[in-house]
């Protein structure tokens, strides 16, 4: 009997196992089955699915989770049902996405990811699960650890980019930061690392479109975040929409049962997408529900979200022999646990505490943390002539139906976010300034993009007067998140038309991009002198942006995803493999690229500037050999040789020169945070282990090849101050 490894248990692991068996024992095969059921209480995330009679159902005990029931007091009412008027009494797990906070919002994981920093991730993580748990919720879906490459994908401002190091970081901090280390505290929640897997690589980006990769990208792209979220203890992890080698995800018992379960020995509960059980029909790899719900059961999948294929199909499954018991029992088994480590037995109520409630939901304690981790997502693209910071500018024209939005900061997957809680670019400007500056606001353009005469003439005219134009452009949150992929990833409608009339008046123009995907901006990158990347920050967005703007956080973000120069490009990441035809090494003209645009994105992954200047020297490696039980230390100092007191984002790379597969021209395998006075120098030091350089090899393990290495230390993949190489022996 398996005791509980991957999740701080609130009780010893024996005694929950001991309650699980027990109480498993007493349950019929239709109660069994109940507890695999999850309904919806609206459908806020997803199509409308057939209708049932909530409350009968959960009298009935055919209910073992609900997500998204609106409102505080009703899930304390679906609650009573099932704990008072069930014949078991088991309380329900109510689940719901909290992506990006709760009610406080963060920036959008894309943002959170710019700031490069685990420790701000995994407390503003802390922050959501109080605000969740506060309303009476025991469950995020999240956090999302897809990986992508593709700009045109939607969901993309729900990844951490497109490196498996970072990815793997952020997942297992924001882990810990919504389970805390006591699943049976009252500020905790259950997680869900999702969605397994590789969801970000659907083909041309086009949402829920089929998936077609190797095993080597499965293996050494999507799975790490994973399984750095299951090695943190992640409670729950849900199956993705999309197929791998032709068998979708909820049914794949490669992915789910080989690696996830059995390789990894996670412990906790598969929970399927919006429907996706049923979804095997439509995938044509079901021929019915009944089909549908052996395949998926058969996997390893746990928990049937809204699909009522389970609830409608298992029992007469194993009644016919079909599908045998023991599976069904290991589905239950994995939710009553996470139930119990949740001590929801003990005191079902327990997350209903109205006091609580009100006291935890938007503290100011809770913006304050939420400022500070927008303001470390803020990535300074361009700052040519040193145009930022802003040093009392007598007029400020503020630019752009985005500068006066409180909805749009806010992103997708907002939760219970709330644009009047909200503070816009144009408050956080008149905040920050002081009263003799004066601050003047027009729209510019309409927030669907048409900047028509009137108001690109009204622009200019504000502009021309004033002596700095702080300028917000890019897309409006619902051009990104689900089911919001896009072929073009420009500019929206008429915005470059305008930002073209503003560059013929004498004021120099602060671009401030709101974006949830990386956007094709050539054009703004040739003519605008300064551009600061803000993605959606959320409730605090503003502050965050005035706090960069005018100097009082000097920005440290560095880009989680590679910016093309055109979507044509797409998918460009910064850990690509050399081809037989390497651009640099081919005869010209023979090499890998392209007749019209050069291979390079427009910013690489990793870039980002800072208003200080860090020089780095000193690289030194501990030996220049090791073996594969050993580790080296690769140190190097770093200094901020400018006037300003900075963070830098020290980022290791490594590169495996041959291996039994191809290999990528180079991989982070470290980054530090650190932050500097001027004039302070620190030397920062990595280990680098046999561990941190293992592959998908040609002999289908996870392992690290002996072989000569590349080190290389920067501030962006890019931008390599320093190298040396290495030995990893047999
Ligand atoms: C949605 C999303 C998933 C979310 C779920 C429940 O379709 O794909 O990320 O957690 O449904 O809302």
């Amino acid at each position: 009997m398996p005791v509980m490894n991957t999740y701080a248990p609130h009780e010893s692991g024996e005694a929950i196992e001991d309650k699980v068996e027990s109480l498993l024992d007493e349950m019929t095969l239709e109660e069994k089955v109940g507890q695999l059921n999850q309904l919806n209480g609206s459908e806020h995330t997803g199509p409308a699915v057939s209708e049932v009679d909530k409350e009968a159902e959960i009298r009935a005990g055919n209910v073992g989770s609900i997500l998204n029931v609106d409102g505080y007091e009703k899930r304390k009412h679906f609650q009573r049902l099932a704990v008072e008027e069930s014949e078991l009494g088991i309380p329900l797990l109510f689940g719901y996405d909290v992506v990006h906070g709760y009610r406080t919002l963060s920036p959008i994981p894309l943002g959170e990811a710019a700031s490069w920093d685990p420790v701000a991730v995994e407390e503003m993580s802390a922050v959501a699960a109080a605000e969740t748990s506060a309303a009476g919720i025991h469950w995020t879906f999240g956090p999302p650890v897809d990986l992508t490459r593709d700009a045109r994908w939607g969901r993309a401002m729900e990844t951490s980019g497109e490196d498996p190091h970072l990815g793997s970081e952020l997942a297992a901090a924001r882990v810990r930061g919504f389970q805390g280390d006591d699943l049976g505290a009252d500020d905790t929640v259950l997680a869900c690392a999702k969605h397994f897997a590789a969801y970000g690589e659907v083909k041309a980006g086009r949402e829920y479109n089929t998936v077609d990769i190797s095993e080597s990208t499965l293996r050494d792209l999507h799975l790490p975040p994973f399984k750095a979220a299951v090695d943190a203890g992640v409670g729950t992890v849900m199956n993705a929409f999309t197929d791998h080698d032709r068998v979708p995800a909820g049914a794949s018992d490669h992915l789910v049962r080989d690696i996830l379960k059995d390789e990894w020995g996670f412990e906790g509960f598969v929970v399927s997408d919006w429907n996706s059980f049923r979804e095997l029909i439509y995938h044509r790899v079901a021929e019915d529900e009944r089909e549908a719900a052996q395949l998926a059961l058969e996997a390893g999948s746990d928990m049937d979200m809204v699909g009522h294929v389970f609830v409608n199909e298992l029992v007469e499954l194993v009644e016919d022999g079909v599908v045998d018991e023991a599976m069904v029992d290991d589905a239950v088994r994995r939710i009553l646990r996470a139930k119990f480590l949740l001590d929801l037995f003990d005191d079902p109520y327990r997350y209903f505490d109205d006091q609580r409630r009100d006291s935890t939901i938007l503290a100011d304690d809770h913006r304050e943390t939420a400022r500070e981790i927008a303001r470390k997502s803020i990535v300074m693209l361009k700052n040519d002539d040193d145009v930022l910071p802003l040093t009392d500018p007598d007029t400020v024209a503020v630019v752009g139906a985005l500068a006066d939005s409180g909805d749009d900061v806010l992103g997708d997957w907002r939760a219970q976010g709330n644009p009047d809680d909200a503070v816009t670019v144009l408050e956080g400007i008149e905040t920050a300034t002081n009263a003799g500056t004066n601050v003047e606001y027009t729209k510019g353009y309409e927030r669907s993009g048409e900047a028509p005469e009137p108001l690109r003439e009204q622009a200019v005219e504000v502009t021309a007067d004033a002596d700095v134009a702080v300028v917000a452009v890019g897309e409006t949150w619902e051009l990104s998140g689900e089911c919001s992929s896009r072929a073009n990833i420009d500019l929206p409608g008429e915005q470059r038309e305008l930002l073209e009339a503003l560059r013929e008046t004498d004021t120099p123009v602060v671009a401030v991009l709101t974006n949830g995907r990386p956007l094709a901006i050539p054009w703004l990158d040739e003519n605008v002198p300064a551009i600061l990347e803000t993605w959606f920050l959320g409730t605090e967005a503003g502050h965050a942006i005035a706090d960069v703007l005018f100097g009082e956080h000097n920005p440290s973000g560095k880009l989680p995803m590679s910016f093309p120069q055109t979507v044509g490009q797409v998918p460009i990441n910064y850990n690509h493999l050399p081809t037989g035809r390497p651009a640099e090494k081919a005869e010209p003209g023979w090499g890998t690229s392209y007749i019209d645009v050069p291979n390079d994105p427009l910013y690489t992954f990793g870039h980002g500037l800072s208003y200080t200047t860090f020089e780095y020297s000193d690289l030194d490696l501990s030996a220049a050999a090791f073996e594969m039980d050993e580790q080296i230390q690769v140190s190097v100092t770093v200094e901020n040789v400018g006037d300003t007191a900075g963070a830098e984002v020290v980022q290791l790379y490594t590169r495996d020169l041959v291996g039994s597969r191809t290999r990528p021209v180079k991989e982070l395998t470290g980054f530090r945070r650190v932050e500097l006075e001027p004039n302070e120098r620190r030397e920062v030091t990595f280990e680098i282990a046999s561990d941190d350089l293992a592959f998908w090899t040609a002999d289908e393990e996870v392992a690290a090849e002996p072989g000569e290495f590349e080190v290389m230390v920067g501030r962006s993949a890019d931008d390599i101050r320093s190298s040396a190489s290495f030995e990893l022996l047999d």
